[in-house]
């Protein structure tokens, strides 16, 4: 194995992932194709784009022929593309269902015809819906998506391993719990959060707050996706998580205080339609395999919020344009409901 073709790798976690295999596998040539829809930028990976061994092609993975080209010059495929953002699902899922389920099946497709020597599929621990305090999902267990986006990535993630019994296509499946880090785009809730408070704005946090996440840092996600692309057994599901849980309202505060701001910029909002209460992976599989987390919540939390601190370049420039209208049919009502809310209380 040794030209790896990475999707989606001008997003969030493809750009760490690309970064990775530069830097950790000198041998490997590394073509990136990314639509460079609005949560992509070739920003991410200025600092490679000089590399002999990186090639960029903009380029949708539900564009068959193009797909069908790449995937002829490689040895393996990691594929990260994907529409993500679950609020956006709620509003509006073509763009969900076109990219998330069929362009992988176009990946899919392709990489059979082309005898492909390893898939890996990153999924996302919403395939399992939400869990119940106490237990934690295994990779065994049925997907129940809750959501859009949720049922999108479980399609796919079913799609990858059906090629496996079908075809035997050696494909292997990522279920990875939520992650932070720099260069993700400032409407998941970490973002979000960081930069309203760097802007003394609001943060609007979702119902009571108590939703429960594990949070992932970037690199060992990614860390954990390289592993699978060289020691997963294909046909196999790996959940990929930190046991670093706690409360949507807890990583609200920690952000504060690292920044210094005060509490009273938290604002409970109307929640979103059929929010999951908590997510748990077991994730005993890839811990057998050699992996475990590097980076604790704490660590992993400061080193993001310097790192948007550092970079208002980069978020001012992701927060113009599009995101303002986002913006505001996300959360316009909803702040304005919650300021009247506190007028009459
Ligand atoms: N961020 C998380 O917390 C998390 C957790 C688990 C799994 N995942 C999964 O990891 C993957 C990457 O997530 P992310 O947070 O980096 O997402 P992201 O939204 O930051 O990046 C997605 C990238 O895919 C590209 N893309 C979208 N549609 C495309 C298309 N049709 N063709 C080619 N490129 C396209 C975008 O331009 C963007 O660069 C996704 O598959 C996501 O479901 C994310």
């Amino acid at each position: 194995m040794r030209r790896i073709l990475v999707t989606g790798g001008a997003g969030f976690i493809g750009s760490h992932f690309v970064r990775r295999l530069l830097r950790e596998h000198p041998e490997y040539e590394v073509t990136n194709i990314d639509k460079l829809t609005y949560a992509g930028s070739r920003d991410n990976l200025r600092d490679v784009e000089g590399d002999p061994r990186y090639r960029f092609v903009q380029g949708d993975i539900c564009d068959r022929p193009l797909v069908e080209e790449l995937v002829s010059q490689a040895d393996a495929i990691v594929s990260l593309a994907a529409e993500t953002h679950v609020d956006r699902s709620l509003l509006e899922a073509d763009d969900f269902i076109r990219t998330d389920v069929h362009g992988t099946y176009v990946l899919l497709c392709a990489a059979r015809e082309q005898g492909i020597e390893r898939f890996v599929y990153v999924s996302t621990d919403e395939v399992y819906g939400a869990v119940p305090e106490g237990y934690s999902s295994s990779e065994m267990d049925p997907l129940r998506p809750r959501n859009p986006y949720a049922a999108s990535k479980a399609a796919a993630d079913m799609l990858c391993l059906a090629f496996f019994a079908s075809y035997d296509l050696p494909v292997v499946v990522s279920r990875g719990a939520n992650t932070m880090g720099p260069c993700q785009y400032p409407e998941k809730m970490i973002p979000l959060f960081v930069t309203n408070a760097l802007r003394d704005e609001p943060l609007p946090l979702y119902g009571d707050g108590r939703q429960v996440r594990d949070w992932l840092f970037v690199e060992d996600h990614c860390e954990a996706l390289d592993l699978l692309l060289h020691e997963g057994t294909p046909g196999e599901a790996y959940n990929i998580a930190a046991d670093n849980y706690r409360h949507n309202i807890q990583v609200a505060e920690a952000i504060l205080e690292l920044l210094g701001k005060p509490r009273s910029l938290i604002r409970h909002v109307a929640d979103r339609p059929g929010h999951d209460r908590r997510y748990s992976l077991d994730w005993s599989k890839i811990r057998a395999l050699g992996w475990s987390p590097r980076q604790g919540f704490d660590e992993a939390l400061a080193k993001t919020v310097a790192w948007y601190g550092d970079n208002e370049w980069w978020w001012q420039k992701a927060r113009s344009g599009d995101y303002q209208d986002y913006y505001q049919r996300q959360y316009g009502w909803r702040l304005e409901a919650a300021a009247r809310q506190e007028g009459e209380g």
